[in-house]
């Protein structure tokens, strides 16, 4: 038995005792301490008792490609150039980036249970505990450089608050760029990455994290904002949503994907607009040298942050600075 059977055996989060572990599946006593000792190392809470039985202190509902597919109409899915999961990754991101290029017009799709380097923007760490969120990217081919890539990943925040909000009717806001927000807390981010080819097409890889279950430990650590990060079982009602969520998030980013070209931002400027976390606050810019403050006006048609300061408006281009709320 693999130290994946086990964890697929405890991740209905009951009680499974030792010596029945050992008993039904033939496993070595020591295989099963090494199993054990290993969970710790992927972030996962086991309430051991008394050496004799083990419980994941939360379920976790496995990535399922079936389960992912089968939501999704035939045509859709025959817009996925290939679709992969894995129960380990350095980061879905950099696989996607490092490995295949789709053909024109199709979606490749990579999914991971536990990512060991997930990165987030500004190369900061992404990290969660193996199945604690969904980890998933996106690549696509633009024929050629879209007029307003800088908006692209905010057009992504649009799809994926809207994907939550349907399914659980918690609605996050938007903090510009791209990062989910559910009472003040990180719920999501986004990484858009990019890498032009030879031939003048550019290959995009739509990175999403999203909280899904984890301790407060966990939560606490995971981000540095003033109020922290929150997950989705601690918003919603705790149905098992994981692979519905991937499904849906295919579908949408697909979709946005698919008419960026044509649309650019433009589609889902208003919906920006009525989702903007950061309207109304004073923000700061950071970075060395930047003593830049001033009141969040709105997100321009282009993507860019319209800030009024003490000296005018300041226009502020996505990907270009990393701002404090305060
Ligand atoms: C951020 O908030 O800074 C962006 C976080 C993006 C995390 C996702 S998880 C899936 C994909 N793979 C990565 O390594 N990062 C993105």
């Amino acid at each position: 038995m693999s130290q994946l059977e086990v964890l697929k055996l405890l991740a209905d989060g009951r009680n499974h005792s030792r010596e029945k572990i050992i008993e039904s599946f033939g496993l070595p006593s020591s295989l099963l301490s090494e199993y054990i000792k290993n969970f710790g190392n992927l972030g996962l809470d086991l309430v051991v008792d008394c050496k004799k039985s083990y419980r994941l202190s939360r379920p976790i509902e496995f990535l399922d490609t079936n389960k992912i597919l089968s939501p999704l109409c035939d045509s859709m899915t025959q817009k996925i150039y290939r679709l992969e999961i894995f129960q380990e990754l350095e980061s879905t991101n950099s696989y996607l980036l490092d490995t295949f290029v789709p053909k024109a017009r199709r979606l490749s799709v990579c999914l991971a249970e536990y990512q060991s380097s997930g990165r987030g923007r500004f190369g900061r760490k992404w990290s969660a505990p193996f199945g604690g969120s969904l980890c998933i990217s996106m690549g696509w081919v633009f024929d050629e450089k879209p007029e307003n890539l800088s908006a692209l990943s905010l057009s992504a925040a649009v799809v994926v608050r809207q994907v939550i909000g349907d399914l659980t009717n918690c609605y996050p806001m938007i903090k510009w760029p791209n990062d989910l927000v559910w009472k003040d807390k990180k719920l999501g981010g986004i990484l858009t990455e990019s890498s032009p080819k030879k031939d003048g097409s550019l290959y995009v890889v739509v990175g999403i994290g999203i909280n899904l279950s984890m301790n407060s430990a966990w939560l606490s650590k995971v981000c540095d904002w003033p109020e922290g990060a929150t997950d989705l079982s601690s918003i919603s009602s705790g149905e098992p949503l994981k692979n519905l969520l991937a499904s849906r998030l295919i579908e949408g980013i697909y979709t946005m994907l698919e008419s960026y070209s044509r649309t650019g931002f433009s589609s889902h400027i208003d919906d920006f607009a009525s989702a903007n976390y950061l309207k109304g606050r004073k923000v700061s810019l950071l970075g060395e040298g930047s003593d830049l403050s001033g009141v969040v006006a709105s997100v321009d048609s282009d993507g860019s942050l319209l800030l009024e300061t003490k000296t005018g408006s300041h226009r502020i281009v996505a990907g270009e600075v990393s701002l404090r709320a305060s």
